[in-house]
């Protein structure tokens, strides 16, 4: 998909798009760039909407009006915008999302989208015109490579978008940073929507190691050999189960000048990479196991992250590390009963093999604060199905242990709609996972209550005393099988614009 952006359509009819889109307002109410495109038009837009009383201008609507032959375009797409003083980056981003399907449902090739002009608070006109153009590419993503034959029409013919209107060329420097989170997102998508025989431990991190050592990442692998050495215990126990052995990515991306970037400490992220979750010896149960392949969503939000950082050449120091396992069941997997020592020196009691996210990222976790001694540290797990009863699809569960972070996380899933609800971390959580037997367990005491905090709590057993931290529960969110106004079906890449919006906004 390609998104341009002009003053002005072009005058050249043989370039000319085919297709025109503009917005409207509640009760009708024409946008600056509909007022405009009515003009070019003889009026159509206004003879066509007094003829009806169905479109309104509502959120979401949409109507499509055929024009004559010889006028300025074949047709042209009405979407309805609602209140213009509510428009924000998230409600243009989903305009812009909403914008492709209908546009792809009317058979449109190339459109040419008359910017609404309108703004608020939080946007300015022409970031709300690149706002629509990052709605549009995040919606144009697909993943379709396995098909040996396209789709008719791939389900869109759509394959570029200017969008016109003053302003143009701020709107474009704009668009390039919020392109980079797209890119970012779409490597997250195509990590997690591998099937889990091509992706594993081995294959994700050469993947990633080939798409962002390019980019100026530093990329390095931690193989199983080394991590017994390093003492990733827990994590190589998930993964003693399955033929593919586990690993740990390490990426390092420094955007600061070489003279103050020494003393700088990083902000860490840490993602868990469980390429497929069987539930290991306590199987999970056979319907819609397959969805378990997107378990390493947290690893590709990582990884995606470290892409936007680096294609916009972020001005801040930051690691990230994904830790990496298959969790099978086998002769040689580990047990419910077993007792391990993780990285931290807290000895663990297995009670639950499918508890195996927490495990692996202990280990990541720990090695992280002794290696780089981090300014903070965000991780990002399918850690629950929990958190999918609590909140649904709707918002990922944030543990956080500091109210500052908080209210910047919170901050940056309202302006990019990667949304995130406070969830409690407390010492009682804490007590439920210690184990009568060993430091802690891999699973609540009190049956399934609280399993979400649960989950978090077991990780902050390993979380250094005054350390900043948020542990984002993405279970509910990280794929739909229905998908979304920003994204199709399946993997979303959720969490890369979140933590780019939190980088770009509080530490660069
Ligand atoms: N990967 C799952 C969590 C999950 C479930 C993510 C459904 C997305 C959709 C995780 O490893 C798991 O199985 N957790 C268990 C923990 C329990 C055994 C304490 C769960 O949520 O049931
Ligand atoms: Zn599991
Ligand atoms: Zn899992």
């Amino acid at each position: 998909m390609k998104i341009s952006f002009a003053r002005s359509p072009s005058a050249t009819k043989s370039t000319r798009a085919d297709t025109a889109a503009a917005f409207v307002f509640r009760k009708t109410k024409l946008s600056a760039g509909a007022e405009a495109l009515d003009k070019l038009c003889g009026g159509a837009l206004r003879d066509y909407l007094k003829t009806q009383d169905k479109f309104t201008g509502a959120a979401g609507q949409s109507v499509k009006i055929t024009l004559p032959k010889g006028a300025a375009y074949k047709r042209v797409l009405l979407l309805g915008l609602d209140d213009p003083a509510k428009i924000s980056s998230a409600t243009a981003e989903v305009a812009g999302g909403r914008l492709h399907a209908s546009l792809s449902a009317i058979d449109a090739h190339k459109v040419d989208i008359f910017m609404a002009g309108t703004e608020s608070d939080e946007v300015t006109a022409t970031s709300a015109a690149a706002h629509i153009g990052a709605g549009l590419m995040l919606r144009s993503y697909r993943f379709d490579h396995y098909k040996s034959k396209k789709p008719e029409n791939g389900g869109s013919h759509l394959k570029s978008a200017t969008l016109i209107g003053p302003g143009e060329s701020t709107a474009r420097r704009i668009f390039a940073t919020l392109d980079a989170g797209a890119r970012g997102t779409f490597f997250a998508r195509d990590l997690s929507n591998e099937p889990p025989n091509v992706l594993y431990p081995d294959s994700f991190a050469k993947r990633v190691k080939k798409e962002l050592e390019p980019l100026g990442v530093k990329v390095r692998i931690i193989d199983d050999k080394k991590m017994k050495e390093l003492g990733f215990r827990t994590h190589l126990a998930v993964g003693q189960g399955s033929a593919r052995p586990p690993c740990v990515v390490i990426f390092e991306w420094n955007g600061l000048p070489a003279t103050s970037s020494k003393k700088v400490k990083p902000l860490a992220f840490v993602g868990k990479g469980v390429t497929f979750d069987t539930g290991g010896i306590s199987i999970k149960p056979s319907g819609g196991m397959d969805e378990m392949k997107h378990d390493m969503s947290g690893a590709a939000a990582v990884a995606g992250l470290f892409m936007t950082l680096a294609r916009r050449k972020a001005k801040v120091k930051a690691v990230g590390i994904c830790g990496l396992a298959e969790n099978m069941p086998d002769g040689k997997a580990y047990r419910p009963g077993d007792i391990i020592k993780s990285m931290s020196g807290k000895t663990v009691e297995i009670l639950n093999t499918d508890a195996e996210g927490r495990l692996v990222l202990i280990d990541s976790l720990t090695y992280i604060q002794r290696i780089y001694d981090p300014r903070l540290i965000i991780d990002l797990a399918t850690l629950t199905g929990a958190v999918v009863v609590a909140l649904g699809h709707e918002f990922a569960g944030a543990f956080v242990n500091d109210d500052k972070l908080w209210s910047q996380l919170n901050d940056a899933g309202t302006k990019t709609g990667e949304r995130l609800w406070r969830l409690p971390l407390d010492a009682t959580y804490r007590k439920q996972v210690e184990s009568h037997v060993a430091d802690i367990r891999n699973t609540g005491t009190i049956d399934r209550a609280g399993g979400s905090c649960t989950g978090a709590a077991f990780l902050q057993h390993v979380i250094d005393e005054g350390r900043i931290w948020s542990h984002l529960d993405i279970a509910g969110t990280a794929w739909l099988k229905g998908g979304s106004a920003v994204s199709p079906r399946d993997a979303t890449g959720f969490g890369v614009r979140l933590l780019d919006r939190l980088v770009a906004d509080h530490y660069e």
